[in-house]
């Protein structure tokens, strides 16, 4: 699906344990202004229901695993999240709903703009008429 992609980071480290560093560059697509992390959800809550009118966020599951489902107005794409050494880079207008949170799951979202209320779509209609007029 256009604007949404996986980004396979680059591992260091050596027998005493695995490390991801991000840094806007070749390693990463944006300036990071916003950090945050989500966990203790149940397995069946969805979360999100919402897309962004100017927001790029990168979204690693950095323990345990989730589902987080895709939809750009005309199709919908499922992407399992299970590694940290994975980002989901979202860039568009794209509604996102994530679910099936395994024990101990916690997401890590970082983002290209501070927190804004504003930028937020929350209603799924609103949310088709813009990704469909764009
Ligand atoms: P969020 O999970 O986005 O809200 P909802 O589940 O209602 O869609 O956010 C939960 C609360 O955290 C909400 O009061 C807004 C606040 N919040 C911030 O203050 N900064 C942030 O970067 C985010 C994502 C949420």
């Amino acid at each position: 699906m256009k604007d949404c992609e996986l980004i396979n980071f680059k591992v260091r480290g050596d027998h005493t344990g695995s490390l991801v560093a991000l840094e806007k560059g070749e390693d990463f697509p944006f300036e990071i202004k916003r950090v945050y992390y989500i966990w203790g959800t149940d397995q069946k809550v969805i979360r999100g229901h919402h897309s962004h009118r100017n927001l790029e966020q990168v979204i690693v599951c950095t323990s345990g695993s989730c589902d987080f489902i895709l939809d750009n107005g005309y199709c919908r794409e499922i992407f399992h999240l299970n590694s940290p050494a994975q980002g989901l880079h979202i860039k568009g207008n794209i509604w996102r709903e994530f679910t099936n949170f395994s024990q101990g799951c916690v997401v890590m979202v970082l983002a290209s703009e501070h927190y804004n209320p504003a930028d937020y779509i929350r209603d799924y209609d609103l949310f088709l008429k813009t990704a469909r007029e764009s």
